[in-house]
């Protein structure tokens, strides 16, 4: 699992990281990273693996390993609580993501070294490698379609002295970092990368953690190749394929009043969404990463 963003690490691309809660979104991912042969994540936040159900994720995706051949990573995405990562753990998610940036630097730095140390003991019990990202900085928005105009503030990003000590003090495997990244898409535009202060970041760093750039919907083509090219290597996209599912359902649903066959109204929400996943992994240069 760590091999394979060591990987994108050495080779200067990105891993996406995209959300489902269905299984058709789920579908429509894995089948964009098998026509592309790409590595790939897939992530449930703690709302969308409620709603899938955890044991069943990971019953979905070990079926599409298998069916694909591909290395899926499963993912916990935001993860907050404690209680809901041992539940992901249990029912066996590869990689956690610990998201204690709304609490204070001190309180972020001792509750990811909590997760940590747990992680560290499932892993040498049952034999297991699983990946732990940390979170530092605020990261403004939530993945939906905002009116409003963003600003960040020059706090809002992470401090590269901070996340030396973050990496030293808790261990974690990667670490999602704020540089003028959000969370959804803004219509006033507005996001645009820092990509001053990820070279700081990287360089503070030396290669000792896997950068992340979550908030991948709405951010520059440019800015994000720029990103990956001076060390992101995991990307996560979520409104991106929500906008799609829901413009292509009520599309769908206004063109086919009479259909009633779920398959049939999805299928095409599933082209959409296949494709949009495509163009994020081209964008993201891991097309054709996989030796089979
Ligand atoms: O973890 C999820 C991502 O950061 C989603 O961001 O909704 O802006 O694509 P996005």
């Amino acid at each position: 699992m760590k091999e394979i963003l060591k990987q994108a690490q050495l080779g200067k691309y990105a891993v996406g990281s995209f959300n489902f809660s269905t299984a058709e979104t789920l579908k429509a991912i894995v089948l964009a990273a098998k026509n592309l042969n790409a590595p790939i994540i897939v992530s449930t936040s703690e709302g969308e693996a409620e709603f899938v159900g955890m044991p069943e994720a990971v019953a979905l995706v070990e079926a599409w390993r298998i069916g694909t051949k591909l290395p899926i990573i499963l993912n916990l995405d935001h993860g907050k609580s404690l209680e809901k990562i041992k539940k992901a753990l249990a029912a066996g998610y590869d990689a956690i993501h610990f998201d204690g940036s709304e609490l204070s630097y001190e309180q972020n730095v001792a509750k990811t070294k909590l997760v940590v140390d747990y992680i560290r003991q499932v892993e040498k019990t049952f034999d297991r490698q699983i990946i732990v990202e940390g979170e530092l900085g605020y990261l403004r928005g939530s993945s939906s379609l905002h009116k409003e105009e963003l600003k960040i503030k020059e706090e809002d990003l992470t401090s590269p002295d901070q996340a030396r000590d973050f990496i030293e003090k808790t261990g974690v495997d990667s670490l999602a970092v704020v540089i003028g990244n959000a969370h959804g898409i803004f219509s006033k535009g507005g996001e645009k990368l820092n990509l001053e202060r990820l070279t700081d970041i990287r360089n503070e760093l030396e290669g000792k953690a896997f950068l992340v750039l979550h908030g991948g919907s709405g951010i520059p083509e440019e800015d994000v190749k720029e990103a990956i090219r001076l060390g992101i290597v995991k990307v996560n996209v979520n409104t991106d394929l929500r906008v799609v599912y829901k413009e292509r359902l009520s599309e769908q649903l206004e063109d086919n009043p009479e259909e009633t066959t779920p398959y049939k109204i999805l299928e095409p929400i599933l082209e959409a969404l296949r494709e949009v996943v495509e163009e994020k992994i081209k964008l993201f240069g891991s097309q054709d990463k996989i030796k089979l």
